[in-house]
């Protein structure tokens, strides 16, 4: 299997979950991801979580927060993420449809964007399409795998304590691409970071990224257009 949305209609990523864990895993504190997205909403902001899967974090933040939300994702994964939401009687607006064929009019306060970037084998056109659909003081949350983290990955045996889907994905993906905080910088370059979880510093080789290894050291990036 080549293909993106053929590997994500088969593994649903991530899959079943109980949005009332989820919503105490947040306001316990025990999701940093989750925590630095919500930390990073102002009230009246309209979001858009471009891959959103099975709608985790969309119907998280849907269910503390009161903003326009829309939740994008070509995958059949939607079809749960939708069931979810009707359940939780919120508003989230469900798209099914590629981030490529958006409608570049419709522009956002803040993009999510957790762990999809890093699958999209013509990646270096999606920061075009955020630009565009970004507003001028929007915040765009880019979640990526770490070049180095991805690479230690290949020779350390990992345990993903029973999670077969997050087992899948992080190792049967047909693809996936690590980027260090300075290709974040440079690919990026109408942007500034100017925060992530975990920290994470341009000419250090950020080592504690290593604890998050189960997810590729997964870094979610906060960019602004400059
Ligand atoms: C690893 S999952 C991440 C799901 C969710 N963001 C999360 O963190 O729980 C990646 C998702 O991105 C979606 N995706 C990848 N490329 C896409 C594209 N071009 N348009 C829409 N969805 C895409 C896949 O279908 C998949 O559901």
């Amino acid at each position: 299997m080549n293909n993106i949305q053929d590997f994500y209609n088969i593994n649903q990523f991530p899959g079943d979950y109980d949005v009332t864990y989820c919503v105490s895993a947040a306001t316990n504190g025990f999701n940093p991801y989750i925590n630095f997205i919500l930390d990073n909403i102002k009230k009246d902001d309209k979001i858009i979580d471009v891959g959103c899967g099975t709608g985790y974090i969309t119907n998280t933040i849907a269910t503390l927060k009161q903003n326009d939300i829309t939740g994008l994702d070509f995958s059949n994964a939607i079809k749960i993420a939708k069931g979810k939401s009707i359940l939780l009687e919120n508003n989230v607006k469900w798209l099914k449809k590629d981030f490529f064929d958006l409608d570049e009019n419709i522009k956002y306060d803040v993009i999510i964007c957790q762990g999809v970037f890093h699958h999209m084998p013509n990646y270096v056109h999606a920061i075009k399409k955020f630009e565009k659909i970004l507003n001028e003081d929007g915040v765009l949350l880019l979640g990526v795998y770490n070049r180095w983290v991805k690479k230690l990955q290949k020779i350390i045996p990992l345990s993903f304590h029973n999670s077969s889907i997050l087992k899948t994905d992080q190792m049967l993906c047909p693809f996936e691409v690590g980027f260090s905080r300075k290709q974040v910088k440079n690919l990026f370059s109408n942007f500034k970071i100017n925060n992530s979880y975990p920290n994470t510093y341009e000419y250090f080789p950020n080592v504690h990224l290593t604890a998050k290894i189960n997810s590729g050291g997964l870094t979610i990036f906060r960019l602004e257009k400059r």
